[in-house]
Order: structure tokens, then sequence, then C-alpha cells
């Protein structure tokens, strides 16, 4: 096994790919980041200058080519993970794939078992298993702090995605249930010690981004799991005021709440404004809340260097492939159950879906082929 910092490469130089290549250099211990392919003319050049990349290519096939690159992190739209990841794994390369896994579950299954065939390790980028206030409520849980847990609640809002892509449901699988809810169901499930999935019930509304978007921008759910508890899973596009991620926990014995921005944030109140205050913020005049240390209170540099530990063989995966098609599978029973108005039992054989959304979009149509 090679030695050293694991050279890695990203895939994508936008929103996401910015939060890599930062994480990567908060614990440039483990990694090194040497190359970025992105599409879009001068996009990954600007990047690289930014972060001081010596590689650059407008192609992600011709840096696959580099030897010595050993991990790839894939910053793309969700409708290209599947075949970068086919194509990394054939490459001989380790994979990152940011969340959601893919948008079918056929894709889902043929990246774990590329990942498999070439013997590289398909690692899923779930960034809440690595948040450092979600992961301390996981060890008090794990030691007993709540007694057995029979509720465990997550929320992910905010007023709607900064690109394009998000919102053509043919591109993203789906709006914020997709987009955010897979962030709640990875977390839960986790949080629940992979407890299966029993059922799963979600009522969707699109409330304010109608004119730009089929998706739905507001998610509840409901999951149930095969341990007894159940999950509460809250997404929004249609929440104004930028990011806010909260957990609650319940046992018998106790309870813990965590809220990742307001409560690593400066209450501050400003006539005047100033640079940033949180991701997705509208406006930082009059009241609002800066968050400092924002990538490490995410867990994204904790979590990249966890998987660079991981190629180096010394750590397991804590976030797999087998971790995001689960999240795939409830995606795709979540929406067919705000289709069909019910609660959907697991494991649950999606018909003739695309994407996990056509499942609400066409809830009648799926409910005929579904009784034929
Ligand atoms: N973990 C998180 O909290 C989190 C947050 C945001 C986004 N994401 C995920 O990260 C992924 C990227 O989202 P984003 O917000 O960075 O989107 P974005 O629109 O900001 O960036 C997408 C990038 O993909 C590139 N791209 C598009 N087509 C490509 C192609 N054919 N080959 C190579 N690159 C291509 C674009 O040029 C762009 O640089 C998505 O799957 C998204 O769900 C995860």
């Amino acid at each position: 096994m090679a030695e050293g910092r694991v050279k890695v490469g990203i895939i994508g130089s936008q929103f996401q790919a910015d939060i890599h290549a930062a994480s990567l250099q908060i614990m440039s211990h483990e990694t090194e980041l040497v190359a970025v392919a992105s599409p879009t003319p001068g996009n990954a050049a600007a990047f690289a200058k930014r972060f001081n990349i010596p590689r650059v290519f407008t192609d992600y096939r011709e840096m696959l080519k580099e030897r010595d690159i050993e991990m790839v992190s894939i910053c793309a739209p969700n409708s290209l993970h599947a075949q970068m990841t086919k194509e990394i794994a054939a490459a001989g390369k380790h994979i990152v794939c940011e969340k959601p896994l893919a948008m079918t579950v056929a894709e889902g299954e043929e990246m774990i078992a590329a990942a498999k065939r070439h013997g590289v390790l398909l690692m899923y980028g779930e960034e809440l298993l690595f948040t450092p206030k979600y992961l301390k409520a996981k060890e008090m849980a794990d030691a007993g702090a709540f007694g057995k847990i029979y509720l465990v609640k997550q929320s992910e809002k905010h007023f709607g995605p900064h690109s394009d892509w998000f919102w053509d449901v043919n591109r993203s699988g789906g709006g914020a249930f997709m987009d955010l809810g897979c962030h709640g169901i990875a977390f839960s499930y986790w949080f629940l010690g992979r407890s299966p999935i029993t059922s799963v019930y979600c009522q969707m509304g699109t409330h304010v981004h109608g004119h730009k978007t089929k998706a739905e921008d507001d998610c509840l759910c409901i999951l149930e799991f095969a341990n007894g508890a159940t999950a509460l899973i809250e997404n929004s596009w249609a929440r104004r005021g930028g990011m806010d991620d909260r957990i609650e926990v319940f046992g018998e014995d106790g309870e813990t709440y965590a809220n990742l921005h307001m409560g690593n944030a400066l209450a501050t109140y400003s006539e005047n404004g100033y640079g940033y205050a949180v991701e997705k913020a509208p406006t930082t005049k009059g009241w609002s809340y800066p968050v400092f240390e924002e990538l490490w209170n995410y867990g994204t540099p904790q979590e990249l260097t966890h998987f660079a530990r991981c190629v180096r063989g010394k750590e397991k995966p804590q976030s797999t492939g087998e971790d995001g098609l689960v999240v795939v599978h409830a995606l795709y029973a979540g929406y067919a159950s705000a289709g069909e108005g019910r609660k959907i039992a697991m494991p649950f054989n999606a018909p003739n879906a695309k994407k996990p959304i056509d499942l609400w979009l066409n809830g009648s149509a799926y409910r005929q082929a579904a009784s034929r």
C-alpha cells in the first residue's frame, strides 16, 4: 500500500467542490489536493488558482489518467454520480461521492458493484456523521445517556439551492426531500445503529418556488425503524433567512438538542451589514447569526480526512455506498408515499420510475401501474 499523503482530484469547481478543497486544506496532513476537473472553460483554472492546485482539466476523464491520483471527489450534479463513479472505479481510484448517492436504486447498485469489481472504496459523502455536535450526541446516546432512543428528529432548511440544475428534476431527481432529506435519512439511520427502516411516510408540497420547479420545496418525513424508534425529518427550500440545521434526540431517560448554526453563532444586530453570516443567508443587516469555523462545524474536513485514512487502510469507512443506497431506497419510498397519500412499507420496489420524484409527480399513474 502507498504511503504518505493521499493524492486527491476533485470533479467540479463550484459550491461543494469549494467546500471539499477548503476542507482538504484545513487538514492537509493526510491529503494533497493535486488536481481539479470541471468543464466550463476558465472555472477549473480559477478554482485551481484559488486553492493552489497544480493540475487542471476540463474533462474529468483526462484527470483519471493521472496515475498518482488515488482518491477522487465527485462534486457534480446528482445525475452524473453513477457514470463518474463507474469510470473512477475503472481507473482504479477510490471514490468519494457526494450525496445523494445516485438518481436510482439501479444506479446505486451498479456503483457499489463497480467499486467492488475494481477493488476500490466507494465512500459516501454524508458529513452529518462527522459534524462535531451531532457526533457528540451520538457518543452520549451510545454511552446510554438517554436510555433507549425512541425519537430522532433532523431538520435542514433554507430558501433553495444556488444552481439551476437542482431545480430541474431530470438532473436532481427531486426537490428538498432528495437534496436535504437524504441527510436526515442517513443521519437517523446511523444514529439508530443502522436499524433497518421498516416504513416511510411523507407529505410534500410546492409552496413558494412553483414558478421555477416541478419539485417539492417542503417535506415532512416519518421513518419507522426495526428497533421500534421513529425519525421525523423536516426539509425545506422555502425557509427564509439562510441555512438552518438541527437535531433533537429523545430517549426513555433523557434528551438532547443541537442547533448546528445558531448554536455556534454570534447573536448579532447590524444596521450596516457585514461580509458573510452563514450559508445562503440573504442579508447581514438587522439580526443575523454569523457562524465561525463553518466547515469544521459541518464536519467536512473530518469526513474527508477519515476517507483518506481509509484509503491508507488506517480506518474503515463510516459512510459507504451501501449506506447511500439505503437512503436512495428510502427516497423512493418517500416520494411514493407522498404520491399515494399513505405510509409505504419497506422494502419497497418502485416500478418504472426513472427518478424518485416521479412517484410523487405521477402519483395516480403510479397507482394504476402498481395495481395492474
Ligand atoms: N454534502 C452537502 O452538504 C452538499 C452541499 C451541496 C452540494 N452537495 C452535492 O454536491 C454535488 C454538487 O453540488 P454543488 O452544489 O457543488 O453544485 P454546483 O452547481 O455548485 O457545482 C456543480 C459542478 O459540477 C460541474 N459539472 C457539471 N457537469 C459536469 C461534467 N459533465 N463533468 C465534470 N463536472 C461537471 C460543474 O461545472 C460545477 O463545477 C451534488 O450532488 C450536491 O447534491 C452536497
